[in-house]
């Protein structure tokens, strides 16, 4: 744990809040979990039980760290409920409006001195940081998914985000056994820049007839070595997220090459999301996932 925060609240119950409320209970931090509704909460706190209780079972953590963790997870129905945090990470749907309605709803109720971060993976920080009363305690904190396996957190200032909120997140970080790459406040910062355009070129040569869903997936994971492949990969991500991403890119950098691919405009249409619907580039209803197309 670090000094600077001891109560940590987490707005958005998803697949990224939760793990974010996850890694911050076993690094010993009391917090706070809050949604829209009260099943989304208990739903999170579900989600985080049952991936506790995967690490504890495969000795990632002891039982005794798995039971110490749930004892610092609470609900928190109403944002009033954050109030006395000292850290509040806002981690809702990519969207910059509804970002823009928590901030509205928490700043004039969390405590003066709280830092507000926001898991945004791609919208402006300087932008989100307008938008609250406390731009300079307010900065871009960027979990991976999954959140308890996965290593990296990008780190994002804004411009006017205190040297001394910088220093606060980085201490934080370090106590979650996370490394921290710095990132300048730029569309997409360094991960999704990077990551989303490849992701896109896969469903373009899907688009196109250059391969299956599943040549090119196996193409990447045995050609590339990637853990996943891209599309599974997308899948994975939420394709709703991945379309938003690539607008973010699109709008941010005004250059044609990060135009989002039709097809994954489609999907995002049909409501086929990836994992999180059941269905996206494959079908995850039967036992095994197989190809939608
Ligand atoms: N919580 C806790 N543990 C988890 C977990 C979770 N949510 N998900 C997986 N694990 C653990 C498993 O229990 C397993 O542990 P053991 O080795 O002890 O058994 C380990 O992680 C590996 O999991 P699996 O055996 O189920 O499967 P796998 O070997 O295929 O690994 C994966 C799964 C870690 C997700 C791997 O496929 C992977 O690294 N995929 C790529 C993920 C990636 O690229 N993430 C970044 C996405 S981009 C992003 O997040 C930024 C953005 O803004 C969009």
């Amino acid at each position: 744990m670090t000094d600077s925060f001891k109560k940590i609240g987490v707005i958005g119950a998803g697949q990224m809040g939760s793990g974010i409320a996850h890694v911050c209970a076993l690094a010993g931090y009391e917090v706070l979990l809050n949604d829209l509704s009260s099943d989304n909460v208990e739903s999170g706190l579900a989600t985080i039980n049952g991936n506790l209780a995967r690490q504890a079972a495969s000795k990632k953590i002891t039982e005794k760290d798995r039971k110490k963790a749930i004892s610092l997870l609470g609900p928190a129905p109403q944002m009033e409920d954050l109030a006395s945090c000292d850290l509040v990470i806002e981690a809702a749907t990519e969207n910059e409006a509804i970002k823009r309605n928590i901030y509205a709803t928490i700043c004039p109720i969390l405590n003066p001195e709280g830092v507000l971060a926001s898991n945004t993976s791609s919208i402006s920080i300087t932008r989100l940081a307008s938008a609250t009363d406390r731009p300079e305690r307010f900065i871009g904190i960027h979990f991976m998914n999954p959140v308890p396996v996965m290593k990296l957190v990008e780190l994002v200032r804004g411009i006017a985000t205190a040297d001394e909120t910088y220093q606060a997140a980085l201490g934080f970080i370090a106590s979650l056994d996370k490394t921290v790459a710095v990132s300048e406040d730029f569309p997409g910062f360094m991960v999704n820049r990077i990551l989303l355009p490849m992701i896109n070129e896969a469903i373009y040569t899907l688009y196109e007839g250059v391969g299956t869903v599943e040549g090119i997936d196996t193409a990447m994971r045995l050609g590339a070595n990637h853990p996943m492949g891209p599309l599974q990969l997308a899948d994975f991500i939420g394709l709703d997220t991945c379309l938003s991403i690539m607008q973010v890119l699109h709008d941010g950098l005004s250059d044609s090459k990060y135009r989002p691919c039709p097809l994954l405009v489609k999907y995002v249409e049909a409501g086929w999301l990836g994992r999180k619907t059941g269905r996206g580039f494959y079908d995850y209803r039967g036992e095994e996932p197989v190809p939608t197309r």
